[in-house]
């Protein structure tokens, strides 16, 4: 999928379809998101609010979905949101009463969360290798974080097993996978299959060495359920937002046109038992 903004000035990126490792994606994707995190806040900033939690391009709210529970219950509740940018879905939690604590890999998208503020921890680690005790949280949330970028998602999973209490729910919302197999157009030339479905082949932009400089993985519906089951999780819901009449907005392959006719987000709604 094509980064929804443009790089800074500098030569263009060449995009391709390659393999992509562990420790080359992570890189990648920290250096683009540390160079991109200023346009990505003024581009973004807006729609996702600064204390709102929004799931997806669709604008599917936490206030209306409730997937991490009524918020009545989250008050105390520790919770470790991943690939967290500004934290604004960490910003509200705490509005509701929880403790969040938001992680990301991105050493400038914590800055935009600093600079709005907010009582709460902010870690800049990635999200494969989580810097906490077993047991620490009560729930784990991720809206388009870190899962789309990783090499090894089951690493993620694995890892916020480990770090959730029995019981805990980890909800997280990614590209939805049918999008890869369509050209990343908001009009109509983004209606026609493109490319295979069942085409794993990393999407990713190389600078003039070859070198990744951005990376996101695809897997298809099938894969993300076993990624889920394999990780020790019990799926709960699968769900996948539908356009709403009130948003017009349109970027990337983001648009009413799509929105009304594929689905563009799929939300993993998992427990820990
Ligand atoms: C599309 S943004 C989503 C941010 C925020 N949830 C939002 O809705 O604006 C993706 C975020 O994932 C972070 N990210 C990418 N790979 C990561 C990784 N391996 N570990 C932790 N965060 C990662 C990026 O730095 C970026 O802030």
């Amino acid at each position: 999928m094509e980064p929804i903004i443009q790089e800074p000035e500098g030569p263009e990126p060449e995009a391709t379809r390659r393999d992509a490792g562990i420790t080359e994606s992570a890189r990648a994707n920290r250096g683009w998101w540390d160079r991109n995190a200023d346009e990505y806040q003024v581009e973004h900033g807006t729609f996702l609010g600064d204390d709102r939690f929004v799931w997806c391009p669709e604008g599917l709210d936490e206030v209306e979905a409730e997937l991490l529970g009524p918020p009545e219950e989250l008050k105390d509740r520790a919770v470790l949101e991943l690939g967290a940018g500004a934290a604004q879905c960490s910003r509200w939690l705490a509005a509701q009463g929880a403790r969040p604590v938001a992680l990301d890999i991105s050493h400038r998208q914590l800055q935009h969360a600093l600079r709005i503020g907010g009582a709460f921890p902010l870690v800049c680690a990635d999200a494969g290798v989580l810097p906490f005790a077993n047991g620490s949280f009560d729930l784990a949330c991720s809206a388009y974080g870190a899962l789309p970028f990783v090499a090894d998602p089951r690493l993620v999973l694995r890892e916020v097993h480990r770090v959730l209490r029995p019981g805990g729910r980890f909800v997280f919302s990614v590209t939805h996978p049918i999008r890869w197999a369509f050209p990343d157009e908001p009009g109509p030339e983004g209606l026609s299959v493109s490319g295979s479905y069942f085409d794993r082949t990393p999407y990713v932009e190389e600078d003039e060495q070859g070198r990744a400089v951005y990376v996101e993985h695809h897997r298809t519906l099938g894969d993300r359920v076993r990624d889920v089951a394999a990780s020790g999780f019990r799926l709960v819901d699968l769900v996948e937002p539908q356009w709403p009449e009130w948003n017009s907005s349109e970027w990337g392959g983001w648009s009413p046109l799509r929105g009304r006719l594929i689905p563009g987000t799929a939300i993993f709604v998992c427990v820990r038992d």
